[in-house]
């Protein structure tokens, strides 16, 4: 069903540039129209050039909040009234909510990312050892947040070891000192991993269309191993896949992009969604793109 918004609809914007390949906003309209609340959640494709203009004129209309995606997460904070410590520290915005006129920007990657490995394994991240593959943008927002849920370790390896070294001192830095870079030879990764409660794979290898590449040596994949990936399309990835036949626990990429929207809609509306629909319909619309 086309539901057009009316005078009193409460409006929730995605900027981001492209927006089309976006699968938040049929995940946030079902759970508006199930329960049956007057917002509804529009994308709107805005360049680098125009974002702050767009972005000032729309927070004045009937706006509840934003979600901001790639390229704008750390250009847009600097239009904005407030920063949550979070996000501060990551230094990447993709939620804002708008209120009596005033905004105030948050990051909920981390916590997508925390929620979702919860669910999945059944247990906390605190007190356990990482083996972080990969440091952009996600990365970040991922190591930081385990760091300020107290992980004991988060080794951090990336084809281009300076970037690995700048997050890693950032993150001793600000949070606490509990980041460890990994070399770039095998050895030096079997080492590290063989100290790891869990692995993430925060690049993009793996995803369509070159999903038959694994990010890691697949010797290096124990099956004592929890196996994360944020790649979700495909769902279950090639790393997924072998970890899972490996016996591995694994906590695909999917639940990540769930949880970091459930926990914007709760800062939207104060209210929780339903994470059954929001599964449904990001299930449902990756389904139809595999
Ligand atoms: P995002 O914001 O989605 O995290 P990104 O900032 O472009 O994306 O980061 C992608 C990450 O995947 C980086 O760590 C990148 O490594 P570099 O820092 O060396 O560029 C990593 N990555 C992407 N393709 C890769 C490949 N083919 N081999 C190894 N690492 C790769």
């Amino acid at each position: 069903m086309i539901r057009y918004p009316g005078v009193t609809t409460k409006l929730v914007i995605l900027l981001g540039n492209p927006l089309g390949h976006s699968i938040s906003p049929p995940m946030h309209n079902r759970v508006f129209e199930k329960l049956g609340m007057d917002y509804c959640y529009m994308p709107v494709e805005v360049t680098g050039k125009n974002l702050q203009k767009v972005f000032s004129g729309l927070s004045k209309m009937n706006v509840a909040g934003f979600n901001v995606t790639v390229p704008h997460k750390i250009d847009i904070i600097e239009s904005l009234d407030e920063l949550d410590p979070l996000a501060a520290t990551i230094g990447a915005v993709n939620t804002i909510i708008v209120k009596n006129g005033k905004t105030k920007g948050y990051n909920t990657d981390g916590e997508g990312f925390i929620r979702s490995f919860e669910e999945e394994t059944h247990d906390t991240v605190k007190g356990k050892r990482f083996f972080l593959l990969g440091c952009g943008g996600a990365a970040r927002a991922i190591a930081m947040t385990l760091a300020f849920h107290g992980a004991e370790k988060i080794y951090i390896y990336n084809r281009t070891p300076a970037k690995a070294v700048r997050l890693a001192e950032e993150i001793n830095k600000k949070i606490r000192s509990c980041t460890k870079v990994v070399g770039q030879s095998l050895e030096n990764q079997r080492t590290a991993i063989a100290g790891c409660d869990v692995l993430i794979n925060s690049t993009s290898i793996g995803m369509h269309p070159r999903a038959d590449e694994l990010p890691i040596d697949n010797s290096l994949i124990s099956p004592d191993l929890i196996v994360a990936d944020i790649v979700y399309n495909p769902l279950m990835t090639k790393l997924l896949r072998t970890a899972k036949d490996k016996g591995c626990t694994i906590v695909p990429g999917l639940g990540m992009l769930i949880y970091q929207g459930a926990a914007a809609f709760k800062l939207f509306t104060g209210t929780d969604p339903l994470i059954e629909e929001m599964s449904e319909a990001a299930h449902s619309l990756m389904a139809s793109k595999q």
